[in-house]
């Protein structure tokens, strides 16, 4: 029963060529987007924005689910309508962010735990009867000088396990989150070889844990060089990259791997997810998606700069990048689009 409910909801969001839009900012991570377009930083603020988005017209046509965060699940528009709702009744299905975030790591200095498994069952039941039907779970994974460790790596595939135990107990389909970070000199293989081990161990954990694979989400980060290792990788390169290491690293019976953006430009996170597409579609078992954050919202956000007189403009560049998106999960994505 739990099962085919959560095959029903994977079904749903990717149906039709679509993706998932991460819009789950926690108010730390918003101050500091607001903070760069000079947006003020506050709570009203955060409903307008959120506002502007769930009611961008056409937005459904590229986006099957949208991850809201635990301010956005209990806010309501203007109208007095949930967020969440408006969402249902454009045929979006609303996810929920559950994690409490990345911590230092004790013991394991520039290294960090997500926490958040303590009361998560009941978080879990109360969310999904605020329309709630997915989840997820960020663990982050940074390269440098000796790391990552493995026990941060286990720790975190840990977490990720018990908290995709609890989210398939309550009918919810976790999207599991290990993200390897962009940030470093570290080379592509580099971030190869870790996405690599951090997927493995992740698998490992979750068939300890006795997760159905066929009712999670995969959220990985792409195989990019680090932004501070000055060498440039063609988009083929980094399309091939990235589906050798899932192959070698993620069972067939996922359903489906949806990307975060990781900080990538919008049209290079296109670029890629397209290339990978375009080149490998059919020699790939899962559905390869997207579920980005900046890369469709941050043209949107930029043009909009809290005033209602961008309104307008701003719901056109979200829906466009959404749609770039969704062309690109289908390897039908062209740079010419962009104009
Ligand atoms: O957890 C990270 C977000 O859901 C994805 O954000 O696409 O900006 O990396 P991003």
């Amino acid at each position: 029963m739990k099962k085919q409910q959560l095959k029903e909801t994977i079904e749903q969001i990717f149906a039709n060529g679509k993706g998932i839009l991460a819009m789950d900012e926690s108010t730390p991570t918003c101050d500091k987007r607001f903070a760069a377009v000079g947006i003020p930083l506050t709570v009203e603020m955060r409903q307008k924005y959120r506002e502007l988005i769930v009611t961008t017209p056409g937005l459904n046509e590229s986006i099957g689910g949208a991850i809201l965060s635990n301010e956005t699940i209990r806010e309501q528009t203007k109208e007095g309508v949930p967020m969440a709702n408006v969402l249902m009744k454009a045929g979006i299905i609303p996810g929920i962010k559950v994690d409490m975030g990345a911590k230092p790591l004790a013991g394991f200095p520039n290294e960090k735990i997500t926490e958040g498994l303590d009361g998560l069952r009941e978080r879990l039941s109360e969310y999904k009867t605020m329309g709630a039907r997915f989840a997820k779970w960020r663990a982050v994974i940074t390269i440098g000088d000796n790391i990552p460790t493995t026990a941060c790596i286990k720790a975190n595939a840990y977490a990720l396990a018990r908290y995709a135990a609890l989210c398939q107990e309550a009918g919810i389909v976790p999207i599991v989150e290990p993200e390897v970070l962009m940030t470093g000199n570290h080379s592509m293989q580099g971030c190869y070889d870790v996405t690599e081990q951090v997927l493995k161990t992740l698998f490992f954990h979750l068939y300890q844990y006795r997760i159905d694979l066929e009712g999670i989400i995969l959220k990985p980060n792409m195989v990019i060089g680090g932004t501070e290792s000055g060498v440039g990788n063609s988009i083929d390169e980094v399309a091939e990259a990235t589906v050798n290491c899932l192959l070698a690293s993620v069972p067939a019976a996922v359903p489906a791997i949806a990307f975060l953006s990781g900080g990538q430009s919008p049209q290079e996170a296109s670029e890629h997810l397209n290339a990978i597409n375009k080149n490998f579609k059919a020699h790939l078992p899962w559905i390869v998606a997207f579920s980005f954050a900046r890369a469709i919202q941050q043209p949107c956000l930029d043009a909009w700069k809290g005033k209602d007189s961008n309104l307008e403009v701003a719901q056109k560049l979200l829906y466009n990048r959404a749609k770039l998106s969704a062309a690109a999960r289908r390897g039908e994505y062209k740079p010419e689009m962009e104009g």
